[in-house]
């Protein structure tokens, strides 16, 4: 995480908001922002360094990188080239992809299949963020511009020597009737120039959300995913120990709590630090959950996700 937090009270500064609202409407109460001269690649590479020496594996052992981010550095060549070269890594697969808040979990799901296939054997997986530099802070953007930090967190995927340990199963989908209720238009290829004078002053180059239907969406998407991934596995969610949600609204991990008839210990929840951090968002919330102690080995744990796209899934895995 970078080290600037920024509290509800410093954007009450900045704009016709409050603490109360932004808690209330949402569980955040900080987040952080990364300074102007570190970049998303930056972020990613200090994650996938933690990652590595948390699992033990050597960066000359990796032969894939995973780079999910909805703020590249550049608006190409994609961003996990620049953490290639920041980790020093040599010339192996470099993927980046672009499914915004389901990033990481689209990441995990190919990591998956690769080391199922045999394809590759060991893979960083790194989800990374610098959304702060495309907030609106004027009450134009309020709605979105309280909601969303910066971070990054990465996994190591590679087999496990326990049978029936590791990830289960991995359910991922999309749907772009209604791609436009959470976007950022521009700059984009679809018409030149890629941005225009017209297009800043509109703001077209901020995020730009219809906070209800996400919202009706994601309550109705992450439950659906959860639930397929218990179905698959011939479990009910009284199997689960614990759910990480993506952190997009706490109000948001509540209601699908209660849809699942699960008690709200069982779903962990580290949004009052960080906001939403999109692709970084599952990762740090895992990470927040290992350090309260919430993950026991033979555990059975469900990460589920939703975002722009929209796009949603779920991994189902035996900690
Ligand atoms: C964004 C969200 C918190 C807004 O809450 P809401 O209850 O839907 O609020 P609305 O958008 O209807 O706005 C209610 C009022 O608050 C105002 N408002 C919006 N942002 C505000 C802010 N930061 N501070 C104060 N007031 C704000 C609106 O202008 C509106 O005012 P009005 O009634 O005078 O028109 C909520 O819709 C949400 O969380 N949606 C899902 C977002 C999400 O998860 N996105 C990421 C998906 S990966």
């Amino acid at each position: 995480m970078p080290e600037r937090v920024v509290t509800n009270h410093d954007l009450a500064a900045l704009m016709t908001t409050s603490h109360d609202w932004i808690v209330e409407r949402s569980g955040i109460v900080e987040r952080r922002w990364a300074d102007p001269s570190v970049t998303g690649s930056d972020l990613a590479a200090d994650a996938c360094r933690a990652a590595l020496a948390d699992a033990r594996v050597e960066i000359g052992e990796i032969d894939c990188l995973i780079h999910a981010t909805l703020s590249p550095d550049h608006e190409f060549p994609g961003t996990g080239v620049f953490t290639q070269r920041k980790l020093g890594l040599g010339p192996i697969a470099v993927f980046d992809i672009r499914q915004q808040c389901s990033g990481f979990v689209y990441g995990l799901a190919m990591a998956d299949s690769f080391v199922r296939s045999g394809l590759y054997r060991k893979i960083l997986v790194v989800g990374a963020e610098v959304q702060s530099r495309a907030l609106d802070l004027t009450d134009r953007g309020r709605n979105v511009a309280v909601l969303f930090g910066d971070g990054a967190g990465a996994a190591v995927v590679g087999t496990s020597d326990e049978p029936g340990r590791g990830i289960l199963s991995c359910h991922l989908h999309a749907d772009g009737r209604e791609a436009e209720i959470l976007w950022l238009e521009k700059p984009g290829f679809k018409n030149p120039p890629l941005i225009s004078i017209a297009d800043l002053e509109a703001g077209r180059h901020f995020p730009f959300m219809e906070g209800r239907k996400v919202f009706k969406h994601a309550v109705t998407r992450m439950p659906e995913a959860i639930r397929e991934a218990l179905d698959a596995n011939g479990l009910t969610a009284n199997d689960l120990d614990l759910v990480i949600p993506h952190q997009a609204n706490l109000r948001i991990s509540e209601a699908v709590a209660q849809q699942l008839g699960l008690p709200p210990e069982k779903f962990h929840n580290n949004i009052q630090k960080v906001g939403n951090t999109t692709a970084a968002s599952i990762p740090l919330c895992l990470l927040d959950a290992r350090a309260a102690g919430k993950l026991h080995p033979g555990g059975l744990v469900c990460l589920a996700a939703f975002g722009a796209g929209l796009t949603w899934g779920s991994v189902l895995m035996r900690w």
